[in-house]
C-alpha cells in the first residue's frame, strides 16, 4: 500500500481540474466574439498553453509517486469540481466564468500543498506553490477584466 495514497488522490483531483479547465480555457479561445475578441481570444491562449504544459508536469508527479494517472475524460469529469465550458455565453460571462474556476483550482491546490507538507514530500510542495502562483495570477488578469474601476 502506497503511504502516499491521500497525496496521490488530491494531485489526481488536480490534474483533473486542469484538464478541465485547459479544454474550458481552450473553448472560450475559440468561441469568443465581440469587440474585445483579439484580446481575449489572445489572453485565453496564453493561459491554455500554460496549462497544457501543466497538465504533463502534475501527470508526472502522480506517475514518480508510484500511480497511474488517470487520463481520460470520464475519470476527469467524475473526479473535477469545474463545470464544463458554454460557448454560448457572452464574453464577460466566459471571462468570469474561467475566474471562478481559477479559484476553485486554486483551492484544491491548497489542500493538496498542506498534505504535501505534512508528508514532507518538498518537490511536490514546490511543484503545487508554483501551480498556486500561476492561478493566482491568471484570477487576477480575469478578475481585473471585469472589475468596476
Ligand atoms: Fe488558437
Amino acid at each position: 500500500m502506497n503511504s502516499n495514497v491521500k497525496l496521490i488522490n488530491l494531485l489526481i483531483t488536480v490534474l483533473a481540474d486542469t484538464q478541465v479547465l485547459l479544454l474550458k480555457t481552450q473553448n472560450y479561445h475559440w468561441n469568443v466574439r465581440g469587440i474585445n475578441f483579439k484580446s481575449l481570444h489572445d489572453l485565453f491562449e496564453e493561459q491554455y498553453l500554460e496549462l497544457f504544459t501543466a497538465v504533463d508536469e502534475i501527470a508526472e508527479i502522480i506517475g514518480s509517486l508510484g500511480s497511474k494517472t488517470t487520463a481520460t475524460w470520464k475519470e476527469y469529469t467524475q473526479l473535477t469540481s469545474l463545470s464544463e465550458g458554454d460557448s454560448s455565453l457572452k464574453s464577460i460571462k466566459m471571462i468570469a466564468d474561467l475566474a471562478k474556476d481559477q479559484q476553485i483550482i486554486s483551492d484544491n491546490i491548497k489542500h493538496c500543498l498542506e498534505e504535501a507538507e505534512s508528508v514532507k514530500d518538498d518537490a511536490t510542495v514546490d511543484a503545487m506553490t508554483a501551480r498556486l502562483a500561476v492561478h493566482r495570477k491568471n484570477h487576477w488578469m480575469l478578475t481585473s477584466l471585469i472589475e468596476d474601476s
